[in-house]
C-alpha cells in the first residue's frame, strides 16, 4: 500500500478526536532520557517519526514498549551518548536528543543533522545555547562531538524564537547547575506541553508559551506519566477538509486558542465556526473565497505547517489569497503538484498567489513533503473525479491515520 486514493465531490460530516501532537511527543521523548527510570506517555501518536524516536531511545539502552495506545520508556539502562549518522538521517529534528543526552551523561556525539526538504535547516542557535550553558561542541567530518560534564544556568538569548533551540536548552539547562532564563523562547503550545511533562518528571521549569522560561537544573526526577497535547495542525488539516470538500465537522479535545490564526483565515474564506471548552465546529459550502493575506509567523502567528494546508482549501473557490512564508525557504514545493490539479498559483521568492478557480480535477500527485503531502489530500476531497497520491510515507510521519480519521467523516478515501 503505497498510495492513498481519493474519489473527490463527497461532503464530511461527523466529528472526530484528534490524534496526539506529534511536535510534542518528540521532544518529550527526548526528555524522558532525563530521568533514570519509568515514563509513561498516554495518547502516543503512532507516527513513523515516533518509531524514529524509538530506535534511537532503544540504541541509547533505554527500554520501549508500546502498551495499548500509551508508551512506556524505561531509560535506567541508558548506557550510550552517541546517536549513529543512519539514526540521525531519519529524522532531523532528532538534534533535540542533544541536550538532553548532555543533560543526563555529560557527553553526546552525533552527526550533523543536515537539511530537509524544506531547506537548510542550521542549527546555530541550539549550538551557541549549549555553548552558552558551558558545553564544549566540535565539528568534525559533519560530527558533532559535545562534552558537557559541568554545565551552569545563566540567561540565554536567543536571536529568534527558534522551537527547536528552545526545547534543546531547556533540556540542557535541566542539567545545569542553578537557573537558566531563556529570553525570546518561541511560545508555541507544544513547548508549554514540553514544560507540563519536564514539571511531571520533577523539573522545575516554568514561563512556557511566553517568551521567558525559567528552568531550575538538577532536580531530582520521578517516574511521570503524561497525556500528550492533540495536534493543532491535524486539527486544522481536517478542518481545511472540510472547509474545502463542504459539510459540518466536530474537532474533540482541541484547544481552539492553538489554531485560531488557522479559524480565522478560514472564517474569513467564506466557513462558519464554533468553538466551545475542547471542541471547534466548522461548517462550510466548499466554495470559498478570498482570506486576504497570510503571513506565517512564529506563534501566535499564522503556523507555517498549516500554510500549504489553508493553500489547499483556498484553490476551489473565487478571489485570490496572497501567503507569504516568513518560517522556512523553501516551502512551496507543493505548488507543482497542486497545479496538476488545475489550481492557479503563482511563486515569486517567498509569496505566493492563489487564486480561486471553479474546479479542481483529480491526477496523479506525489508527496513533496509532510505538510505538503496533506495539502493534496485537502484538494483532492475538493476535487472532480480520482485523486492517487504517491510518496506517502511523508504523510505517515506526522498523520497517525488520516484515511480512517477522513473515511469516518465520510470521504471517499482508501490506501492503495
Ligand atoms: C519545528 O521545527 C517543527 N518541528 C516544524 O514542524 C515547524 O515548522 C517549526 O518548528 C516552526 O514552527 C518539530 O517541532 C519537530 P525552528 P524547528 O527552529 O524546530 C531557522 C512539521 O511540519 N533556524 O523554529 O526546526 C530555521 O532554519 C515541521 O511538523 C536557524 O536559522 O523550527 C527556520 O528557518 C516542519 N538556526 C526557522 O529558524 C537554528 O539554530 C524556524 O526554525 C534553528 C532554526
Amino acid at each position: 500500500m503505497s498510495h492513498i486514493t481519493i474519489q473527490g465531490g463527497s461532503r464530511l460530516e461527523g466529528t472526530l478526536a484528534v490524534q496526539g501532537a506529534k511536535n510534542s511527543v518528540l521532544p518529550i521523548l527526548a526528555a524522558a532520557i532525563l530521568h533514570p527510570g519509568r515514563t509513561v506517555l498516554r495518547g502516543c501518536p503512532h507516527l513513523s517519526d515516533v518509531e524514529s524516536s524509538i530506535r534511537i531511545l532503544r540504541h541509547l539502552g533505554c527500554r520501549v514498549d508500546w502498551e495499548g495506545g500509551d508508551l512506556v520508556i524505561d531509560a535506567s539502562g541508558l548506557s550510550r551518548w552517541d546517536i549513529p549518522d543512519h539514526l540521525m538521517r531519519e529524522m532531523r529534528s532528532s538534534v533535540v536528543f542533544l541536550g538532553s543526552i548532555l543533560a543526563r551523561t555529560g557527553w553526546a556525539e552525533l552527526s550533523h543533522p543536515g537539511g530537509c526538504e524544506l531547506g537548510p535547516r542550521p542549527i546555530d542557535m541550539h549550538l551557541s545555547a549549549l555553548r552558552q550553558l558551558g558545553a564544549d561542541i566540535r565539528e568534525e567530518g559533519g560530527f558533532l562531538r559535545c562534552t558537557a560534564q559541568h554545565m551552569t544556568g545563566r540567561e540565554i538569548t536567543l536571536s529568534m524564537p527558534s522551537v527547536g533551540a528552545t526545547e534543546n536548552a531547556m533540556l540542557a539547562a535541566c542539567g545545569a547547575q542553578g537557573e537558566t532564563v531563556l529570553v525570546n523562547a518561541a511560545r508555541e503550545p507544544e513547548i508549554a506541553d514540553l514544560q507540563a511533562f519536564l514539571c511531571g518528571m520533577g523539573c522545575q521549569v516554568k514561563g512556557a508559551g511566553s517568551s521567558t522560561i525559567c528552568i531550575q537544573g538538577r532536580q531530582p526526577t520521578h517516574d511521570v506519566c503524561h497525556t500528550v497535547m492533540p495536534d493543532r495542525i491535524v486539527a486544522a488539516t481536517y478542518l481545511a477538509a472540510a472547509a474545502a470538500a463542504g459539510g459540518e465537522i466536530e474537532l474533540r479535545q482541541i484547544q481552539h486558542s492553538h489554531l485560531s490564526t488557522v479559524t480565522a483565515a478560514l472564517h474569513a474564506a467564506g466557513c462558519q465556526i464554533y468553538s466551545g471548552p475542547g471542541q471547534t465546529v466548522l461548517r462550510s459550502e466548499g466554495r470559498l473565497h478570498s482570506a486576504g493575506t497570510v503571513r506565517t509567523a512564529p506563534y501566535p502567528g499564522f503556523p507555517t505547517d498549516a500554510q500549504a494546508i489553508l493553500m489547499a482549501a483556498l484553490l476551489r473557490g473565487e478571489g485570490a489569497t496572497v501567503f507569504v512564508e516568513n518560517i522556512f525557504e523553501n516551502r512551496y514545493r507543493h505548488v507543482d503538484e497542486l497545479c496538476r490539479m488545475g489550481a492557479d498559483i503563482s511563486v515569486a521568492g517567498r509569496v505566493a498567489v492563489v487564486t480561486g478557480v471553479p474546479a479542481l480535477y483529480g491526477a496523479q500527485v506525489r508527496c513533496t513533503d509532510l505538510r505538503g503531502g496533506a495539502a493534496l489530500m485537502v484538494a483532492g476531497l475538493a476535487a472532480q473525479g480520482e485523486t492517487r497520491i504517491g510518496d506517502i510515507f511523508h504523510i505517515q510521519r506526522g498523520y497517525e491515520d488520516p484515511v480512517g480519521d477522513l473515511r469516518a467523516l465520510g470521504a471517499d478515501i482508501r490506501m492503495s
